[in-house]
Formats: structure tokens, C-alpha cells, sequence
């Protein structure tokens, strides 16, 4: 399977009327994970680069509910960006990928959905040992 196989973009269904947009979220139907933590990201821009890091066992579901950020996907083998810009679309992200957030927008609102409580220890930030545990299985 390939890495953007491993990682679909999701549409949700906007159930907007004449009084405005809604986009409904359900955890293990409208993202394969129960939603066990959410945070989002606001008040970053252009010059920086968050994430940089992968999970040994959270997935994520990231959506950028205002303006605007990229997203850089690398499993080692292969790579490639994702532009969220779009309150209905999102990318899934499984266990052991590799993520760089940048070029956010001044008003970039990037929500992420988390299959996981927070744990520190089972993020890998470090690129090297990263790319060293992939070779490991
Ligand atoms: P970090 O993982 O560096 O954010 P990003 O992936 O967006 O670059 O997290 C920044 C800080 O926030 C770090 O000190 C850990 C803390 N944090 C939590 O306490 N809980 C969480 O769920 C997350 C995502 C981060």
C-alpha cells in the first residue's frame, strides 16, 4: 500500500443550511479511530516548522477548520504534501509516519483529532532513530 493510501484525505459531509456551515466529526465512522483527545494548533505562521515527530501509537485525523497550513507526510521511503485549507477536509495519519506542519497562515486553525491520551514517550522526534525503528519493524 502506498504512503498516501496509508494516509487518505477524508470529505466530510457539510450539513450547512441557509443559517450557516456544520460539519459533524463521529469518532470510528467518520475517522477510523474512537476520539480520545483533541488540541488544536493557532497562532503559527510562515516561519515555522511544529510536528516533527512520529507516534508509535497514536493516530491522528488533522483538519484545518480555518485558513490554512501544509502538511509533509515521510515514511523514509516515500513523501509528499497535503495543503489543509478546507473546514470539511482532512487527512488521516496513521501510527509511525512522519509529519512536518508549516506555512501556516496567520489565521490557521489546525484542529487534530487523536486516537490516544497524550504520552510523550511514544513520540519519536528524532529523525535518525525514527528512520531506525522503521528499519527494525
Ligand atoms: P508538540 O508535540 O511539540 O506540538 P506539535 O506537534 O504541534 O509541534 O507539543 C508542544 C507541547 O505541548 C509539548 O510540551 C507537549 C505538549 N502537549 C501536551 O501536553 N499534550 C498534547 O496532547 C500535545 C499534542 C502536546
Amino acid at each position: 500500500m502506498s504512503l498516501r493510501d496509508k494516509c487518505p484525505i477524508l470529505e466530510f459531509k457539510d450539513q450547512g443550511d441557509e443559517r450557516g456551515k456544520l460539519v459533524v466529526i463521529e469518532g470510528e465512522k467518520s475517522i477510523p479511530f474512537a476520539i480520545q483527545r483533541v488540541f488544536y494548533i493557532y497562532g503559527s505562521d510562515a516561519t515555522v516548522v511544529r510536528g516533527q515527530h512520529a507516534n508509535r501509537e497514536s493516530e491522528f485525523v488533522l483538519i484545518n477548520v480555518a485558513g490554512s497550513s501544509k502538511v509533509r507526510i515521510t515514511d523514509g521511503k516515500e513523501e509528499f504534501v497535503v495543503e489543509l485549507n478546507r473546514p470539511m477536509t482532512g487527512i488521516y495519519i496513521p501510527k509511525m509516519v512522519w509529519k512536518d506542519m508549516y506555512d501556516f497562515s496567520d489565521d490557521s486553525v489546525l484542529l487534530v483529532l487523536a486516537s490516544t491520551h497524550y504520552d510523550g514517550n511514544e513520540y519519536i522526534r528524532d529523525y535518525d532513530a525514527y528512520l531506525e525503528e522503521i528499519k527494525n519493524g
